[in-house]
């Protein structure tokens, strides 16, 4: 997903945290996804099919936003049990809003920090939110995913990836250089794209510990991907 309204350098852009870029654009965030995101109105449904669709079906979403997958989801699966970990608690409301009735718990962190338990989900599904990370933040991230899983539990990604490694490198120098620039906190994480390439990230998922990963299917550059624990 481009950054909104840029160029490719982004001379003018101003960092935002993460957690306030989502709340300042809460407004419109469902009609920009299913209209300006290439894809998103295939990728949403198609995420959703994969999802396990047993009564009770445990499934954690990582980056739930206001629930645009889950949607999905719950119209396939109404008995599912569903955990969403998000950092925005304004995006998290409007999902609440959405899902009055269904069994869901909300999670208003980083799903860096939570701890995701063992053994108990039957899915884990993240969707459009994974493309901000370095490789070694996604592989601790990853292993945790594939502890939490049940045994023939499974991960499915949908998410964007760089084009190429030379732009791969690019997205993640172009951070450095406005996160300098602007005498920002290293450590803090601002809404800026640096997807890794698909064969990278698989890699990382691989290294994790999950023991296949398939690409599933694409839309540009936006792909979903499957890794079974
Ligand atoms: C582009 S939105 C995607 C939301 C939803 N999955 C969808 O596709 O509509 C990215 C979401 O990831 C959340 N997010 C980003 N980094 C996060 C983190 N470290 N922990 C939890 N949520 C995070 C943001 O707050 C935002 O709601």
């Amino acid at each position: 997903m481009c950054q909104d309204d840029c160029d490719e350098r982004n001379i003018e852009l101003k960092l935002e945290r993460m957690s306030d870029f989502f709340a300042s654009r809460l407004n419109r965030y469902d009609e920009h996804m299913l209209s300006e995101i290439e894809g998103a109105r295939e990728f949403y449904p198609y995420t959703a099919t994969l999802l396990p669709m047993e009564q009770g079906a445990k499934v954690l979403d990582l980056g739930c936003g206001t629930g645009l997958e889950l949607e999905y989801y719950f119209a396939l699966n109404r008995a599912a049990s569903v955990v969403g970990i998000d950092l925005s608690a304004e995006m998290l409301s409007a999902l609440r809003e959405k899902f009055e009735d269904k069994e869901i718990k909300l999670i208003n962190a980083s799903y860096f920090d939570v701890p995701l338990g063992e053994n108990d989900y039957d899915a884990v599904v993240s969707v459009e939110s994974l493309h901000h990370f370095t490789a070694a933040e996604k592989l601790k991230l990853y292993e945790k995913i594939c502890a939490a899983l049940t045994q023939n539990g499974y991960f499915v990604l949908t998410d964007y990836f760089a084009e190429s490694e030379a732009a791969e490198r690019f997205y993640f120098s172009e951070l450095e250089r406005l996160i300098s620039e602007q005498k920002l906190e290293q450590k803090e994480h601002y809404h800026y794209d640096t997807p890794l390439t698909v064969e990278h990230e698989i890699e990382v998922l691989k290294k994790a510990g999950f023991s296949g990963v398939q690409i599933m299917k694409k839309w540009e550059n936006t792909y979903t991907l499957l890794a079974r624990r």
